[in-house]
This record gives structure tokens, sequence and C-alpha cells, in this order.
């Protein structure tokens, strides 16, 4: 099988290590791999299959014979550097936000439209993570039944905003336990023991920027700019794993019975099931695993539209790490599409 010249850029940081973790895994035919992060990192080693890999400081020179590419080092990074390792051939999948809302490069949850990358070279754009755990729970009920609206509150992980943000919790909740003052420098507010409704900063329209990407793109996934979204993004101080609470409201008419049988083969997601309704996901048992977890799904109103359901899924997994992966491997052909 052939192997590939394999670089990550951000190799250090909580999606980097997730991503060196998710090739090592799944057994990605990488043949070299090369690790960049800023120049604060030279000298870093990190681990891959056993060996210990330098972390050297990204340059142009560096990626020319790069034949797959991960970013995630931020949006400025993919924006100066991706174009560079795309034109040299390279297949570069983007975590950052940089060319999500470019119509020219696509924007790929693999389970559902992985056919658009078949092949390709060039740059394709990772979503983001809130985005993809909600397009996978709801997508069966759009090809169903139709979707005209979508309420979520969504409970976001520190992890979501990176390496230094897990520090500050961790650091504020010895603090808040040892009766220390508590330091705060990555969020607007203390994070240990408390949530706040900002994610990114807000617009005018009142929207932060999370809110607004998960409007953007899931419109997009859902190929319907009229769809009804309302979002409210909140940060809440758990490490890992987004929860959302999701209410869809169907065209057609529908049931929570319906819904669940026909999420029990959705593609990408698990539907929690058991004896009685204390059977849902959390943060916790969802973390390092591949699926979205839904659970909780009941009938809601507007009566016999409303459906009601729980999501939850590891940011760092499918909503970074694990769909960049699998949108490689389905663009090199090591996995059909569909069945990532
Ligand atoms: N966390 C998530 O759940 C998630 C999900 C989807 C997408 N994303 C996106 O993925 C990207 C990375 O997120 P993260 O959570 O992994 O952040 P992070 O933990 O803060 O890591 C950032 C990484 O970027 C590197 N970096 C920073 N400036 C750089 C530069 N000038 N040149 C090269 N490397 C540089 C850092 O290297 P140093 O160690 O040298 O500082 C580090 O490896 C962001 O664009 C984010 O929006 C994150």
């Amino acid at each position: 099988m052939k192997e590939y010249r394999t670089a990550i850029v951000g190799a250090t940081g909580a999606v980097g290590r997730e991503l060196i973790e998710t090739l090592e895994q799944r057994a990605f035919p990488v043949g070299k791999l090369e690790l960049f992060a800023s120049r604060r990192a030279e000298g870093r080693f990190l681990q891959f299959r056993g060996a210990r890999v330098p972390v050297r400081p990204l340059e142009a020179s560096a990626v020319a014979g790069t034949e797959v590419a991960f970013f995630s080092a931020g949006g400025a990074v993919s924006k100066e550097f991706a174009p560079l390792c795309a034109a040299n051939g390279a297949l570069v999948v983007d975590n950052s936000s940089a060319f999500r809302q470019d119509r020219n490069i696509p924007l790929v949850i693999p389970e559902l439209n992985g056919s658009e990358v078949v092949g390709r070279t060039g740059i394709v754009a990772n979503p983001n993570c809130s985005t993809v755990q909600l397009v996978l729970a709801v997508a069966p009920l759009q090809r169903l039944w139709g979707l005209r609206q979508l309420c979520v509150a969504t409970y976001q992980s520190v992890s979501g905003t990176g390496g230094r943000a897990i520090q500050e919790l961790s650091q504020q909740a010895r603090s808040f336990v040892d009766g220390a003052a508590l330091e705060k420098s990555v969020y607007p507010h203390q994070i240990a023991f408390n949530l706040f409704p900002h994610v990114g900063d807000f617009g005018d329209d009142g929207l932060n920027v999370e809110e607004r990407k998960v409007v953007y793109e899931t419109r997009r996934f859902l190929k319907d700019e009229a769809l009804e979204m309302n979002v409210t993004a909140v940060r809440v101080p758990v490490f890992r794993c987004h929860s959302e609470a999701v209410v869809a409201v169907t065209k057609e008419e529908t049931s929570a019975a319906q819904v669940k049988q026909v999420l029990r083969s959705a593609p990408g997601v698990r539907l929690v099931e058991g004896e009685d309704a204390a059977s849902y996901a959390t943060p916790v048992s969802a973390e390092g695993r591949d699926e979205v977890f839904v659970s909780r799904v009941r009938d809601a109103y507007p009566e016999g539209h409303g459906i009601a359901m729980w999501v939850v899924s590891d940011n760092l997994r499918k909503g970074a790490a694990l769909n960049a992966v699998q949108i490689a491997e389905v663009a090199l052909g090591l996995s059909p599409v569909g069945a990532a």
C-alpha cells in the first residue's frame, strides 16, 4: 500500500495531539510523519508509533514535499500555509474556520458528503465541532420528514478552546478547592464551577462567533438557507466533549418512535437506549469515543412535528481529528464513501 508523507501543523495543540493518536489508531498509511508548531515548540518531541518525532517550526520550505497535511494551528496559519501545501499537490485537511465559508472549498462530514472529496487534492475544510454532531443527528430527520426549524443550546467543553483553556480550568478548580485566588487569562469569566453563554466574540446581531458558525455550516450541510435556527452556545466547566440540547421541528409529521427507528442505523450515530428514560450519554461517557451519541429522543411541541434530543460527542475526535482523518481516508480511496 502506498504510504504518504504526512504533516500535522499545530501538532502540540489539543487537536494536533489527537490527530497523532488518531492516525496511529486507524493505521493511516503514514510514510514519514512531520510535526510542526510555532517557534515556542522548537526542541520538543512527540511520540508516534513508539518513536520520538521532533516538532519543528513551520516554514514554507519545510512543507514542500508533503502529500497529506492536517492543519490545526488557527485560521491565520492556515490562510498563509495551506494554499502553499495545496499548490504543491498535497491534500490539505484544515481544522480552522479559514476556508469554511468559501463555497469553492468542500466542507465535509464523510458520512454525509464524502463523495465530494473522492480522489481530490487541495484544501478541504473540516467543520466546526458543534456543527458535526448536530448535523449527523438531524440529517436523517431532514431526509425523511424535512426540517423547518432547529433550536439548539450547546454545552461546550474547554478543550474546544485549546490547550491553554484546559490548563485554566484545571488550575482554577485546584485554586477553588484550596481557597486560593482564581487566575483567568483565556476566558472573560471564571470557568471552574461556572458557565457562560459566550463562545467567541459577539457581533452586532447579538450572536457570538460559535453561534454564527453553527447556523452557517448547518444550513450549508443541509442545503437549506431558509432553515430557521436558534442557537445559544454555552461554555461549561467540562474538559472534553460537547453536549447539545436540540429541538428539531419537521415539515412532515413524525414521532419520537419513528425518529429512534431511523437513528438506530444512522451513519456515525449511536442511539443510547435503555430500560428507562434515564439512559443517556454524558461528556464523560462519550470521551475518546468516535460516535455521536443521541439520547433522550422524545416528542416535543409543536405536536407531531417537534422532536427533542440530547446529543453528545467528543469535540476533539469526531468534532476535529477523527473527522479530518476520515476525510483524508475517503479522499485517498482508503475507505469507501459512507463507510467512515
Ligand atoms: N479544540 C477543538 O475542539 C477544535 C475543534 C475543531 C477545530 N479546532 C480548530 O483547530 C485549531 C487548533 O485548535 P486547538 O484546540 O488544537 O488549539 P491549541 O491547543 O491552542 O493548539 C494550537 C496549536 O497551533 C500551534 N501554533 C500556534 N501558532 C502557530 C504558528 N504561528 N505557527 C505554527 N503553529 C502555531 C501551537 O503551537 P505551539 O505549541 O508552538 O504554541 C499549537 O500546536 C484552531 O483553528 C481551532 O479553531 C479546534
